[in-house]
């Protein structure tokens, strides 16, 4: 790989930064003999995530240490589908994926079937963990695509604390997936104050409005990007005008269209009524900051009456 060492330590730094290490242990890592051979699979998939995988393969070309499968697309169960080199995908992956010591589903398809999984599914597609069942430590990293710098952070810190990252019920590390997009995100000091954008294009748009109303998913989602963000840092999907569609949540497709719509329920009703936990506490923040905010004019009101 022709990389130079700005680019490296930019990279590193990135990383560094979704798993709160210096970029300096994330450059140790990444130099270590230790390092995991990678064996990359792609299944049914529209090819996005192999840009998010290629630094990591590119990482990791000359090492010699145990076996991770790093996997885009999803798997179809039906036969006649997604045949490698006359063999089904299926027995492919069970093979690969169940001698690995780790496999990293890439991308929502990998990890939840995705688009292919949508309903009415036609090939039974499904993602590495229903599809092996026997595979060990199966990370998720749904999202359409993975964020790169998330994929090789599970690596690192595979070689950094000598264990796969803690994961939540989905099977996502919990330092990328812990956190609602809803609570990191540019916007949310509009939300807040009921500031919507209301139409494409509109005075809102234009000035950074919220985007609950053209379909945000950001309250039901879980995923880094606001702080990660994109292409090297650059920006992420709502900073740059577009709704979080939720790519990173299981069966996504189904559940959060119609994209463009807002969230069942009205406004704020729809956050407040929503029975995930995550939406709930959502809620609750909401809720305790619309009080305080209350308290605040309140007292300024005072002041001023008093003045
Ligand atoms: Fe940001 Fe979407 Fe939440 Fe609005 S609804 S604050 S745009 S995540
Ligand atoms: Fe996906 Fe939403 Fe991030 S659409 S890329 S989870 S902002």
């Amino acid at each position: 790989m022709d990389v130079s060492r700005r680019e490296f330590v930019t990279f590193c730094a990135a990383v560094g930064a979704a798993l709160a290490l210096p970029a300096r242990v994330v450059a140790e890592a990444l130099a270590s003999p230790d390092k995991p051979a990678i064996i990359p699979l792609s299944f049914q998939a529209c090819g996005g995530n192999s840009p998010s995988f290629k630094s990591a393969l590119d990482l990791f070309a000359q090492a010699k240490g145990p076996t991770i499968a790093l996997v885009e697309g999803s798997i179809p169960t039906k036969p006649s589908y997604c045949l490698v080199d006359g063999r089904p995908a299926l027995d492919v992956a069970r093979e690969v994926c169940g001698s690995a010591v780790a496999t990293i589903a890439l991308g929502n398809c990998a990890s939840f079937g995705g688009l292919a999984a949508a309903h009415p599914n036609p090939t039974g597609a499904v993602g590495v963990a229903e599809a092996v069942p026997h595979a060990q430590n199966v990370i998720n990293l749904p999202g359409c695509p993975a964020n790169p710098e998330n994929v090789t952070a599970v690596i690192v810190h595979y070689l950094t604390f000598g264990r796969w990252p803690d994961l939540d019920a989905q099977r996502r590390p919990l330092f990328a997936y812990g956190k609602l997009i809803h609570d990191a995100c540019d916007r949310r000091a509009h939300y807040d104050a009921g500031q919507y954008v209301e139409q494409w294009g509109d005075d809102g748009h234009r000035a950074g409005y919220c985007l609950y109303k053209l379909g945000c998913k950001g309250p039901v989602t879980s995923h880094n990007c606001p702080n990660v963000r994109w292409n090297g840092g650059t920006s992420w999907t709502v900073a740059a005008g577009h709704p979080c569609l939720g790519c990173a949540e299981a069966k996504f497709w189904d559940a959060h269209s119609p994209f463009y719509e807002h969230l069942p329920g009205g406004v704020h009703a729809s956050v407040d009524t929503i029975g995930a936990g995550a939406a709930g506490l959502v809620a609750a923040g909401v809720a305790v900051r619309g009080v305080v905010n209350a308290v605040r004019r309140m007292k300024a009101k005072d002041d001023a009456d008093r003045d």
